[in-house]
C-alpha cells in the first residue's frame, strides 16, 4: 500500500480542519440551542463570513509564498478556494430556502430591490466558473487563460467585501456602528491588490530573498563569549 497516499502535511491538516469548524460549530451551538434568537440570520451570517475568511486566506499563499519562499501554500489555494465555495453555496441555499422557501419571484424582488444583495450575486455567479475550472484538466484545456480567468478572484472579494459592509448597520467613513469587521477585511484584500502590483511584488520578493539569505548567514556567526 502507498502510504504516501495517506499522508497528510500539518498545513494540509489545519485548511480541513478549519473549512469544516465552522459547520461542526453550527451543528454544535444547533443541539445546545445556542443558535441566536434568529437562527436564520445567524445561519447566514456565520456561512458567509466564513465564506468570505476562506477566499482571503485562498488570497494569501501567493504572499506567503513571495514573502517567505514557502511553496506549499500554492498548494493548499485550491482547497481553500472550494472550500469558500461550497460556503457561498449554502449561504445562497440558506437564504433561497429558508429565507424565501424557493419562492424564486419574491426572492428576485427582493435582490434586485436590495443592492448588496445584487453584489453578493454578482460575486456568486462570478465564483462558480473559478469552482469549476479549479481542477487540472481545465488547467491544462485553458491554458494561460486559466490564469487569467482566476485572476476574477482579485474583483470577487472586494465584491464580497462591499456586500458585507453593506449588510452592516453604521457608517464606514466615521467607523461607527458595526463597520469595523467588515472594513479589516477590505483592508487585508486591499493590501493583497496591492502585493500583486508587478513592481511592488518585485520589490517585496527581492527584499525577502535577501533577508532570507542573511538568516543562515547570521546563525553561522562565531560565537564570541561575550553576553
Ligand atoms: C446570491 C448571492 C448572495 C445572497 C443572496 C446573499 C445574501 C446575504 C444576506 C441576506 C445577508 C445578510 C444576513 C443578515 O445580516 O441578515 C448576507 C450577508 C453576508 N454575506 Fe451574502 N449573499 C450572497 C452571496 C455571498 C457570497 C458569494 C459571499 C462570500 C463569498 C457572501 C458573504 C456574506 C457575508 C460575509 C455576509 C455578512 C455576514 C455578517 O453579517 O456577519 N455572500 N448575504
Amino acid at each position: 500500500m502507498d502510504m504516501k497516499k495517506f499522508s497528510f502535511t500539518p498545513l494540509q491538516i489545519a485548511v480541513h480542519l478549519y473549512a469544516w469548524s465552522a459547520i461542526a460549530f453550527l451543528i454544535f451551538d444547533f443541539a445546545t440551542g445556542n443558535l441566536s434568537p434568529n437562527p436564520i440570520q445567524d445561519l447566514e451570517q456565520r456561512t458567509g463570513r466564513h465564506a468570505l475568511t476562506l477566499l482571503v486566506l485562498s488570497l494569501l499563499c501567493t504572499p506567503l509564498n513571495t514573502l517567505f519562499k514557502w511553496k506549499e501554500p500554492l498548494k493548499r489555494r485550491r482547497t481553500l478556494g472550494l472550500y469558500a465555495f461550497m460556503y457561498a453555496v449554502i449561504h445562497v441555499i440558506i437564504f433561497a430556502d429558508l429565507d424565501f422557501g424557493l419562492a424564486w419571484s419574491g426572492l428576485m424582488r427582493e435582490v434586485i430591490q436590495k443592492p448588496r444583495l445584487v453584489v453578493g450575486t454578482i460575486a456568486f455567479i462570478l465564483l462558480i466558473p473559478l469552482a469549476i475550472t479549479s481542477f487540472d484538466v481545465w488547467k491544462k484545456r485553458l491554458k494561460k487563460n486559466w490564469k487569467r480567468l482566476h485572476q476574477v478572484v482579485y474583483f470577487i472579494a472586494p465584491l464580497v467585501v462591499l456586500h458585507y459592509l453593506w449588510s452592516k448597520k453604521g457608517d464606514a467613513l466615521s467607523l461607527q456602528g458595526e463597520v469595523l469587521k467588515p472594513l479589516t477585511y477590505g483592508l487585508v484584500v486591499a493590501v493583497f491588490l496591492i502585493l500583486r502590483i508587478p513592481p511592488i511584488r518585485r520589490a517585496v520578493s527581492s527584499l525577502s530573498t535577501r533577508m532570507l539569505t542573511l538568516l543562515p548567514k547570521r546563525s553561522q556567526q562565531p560565537k564570541t563569549g561575550t553576553p
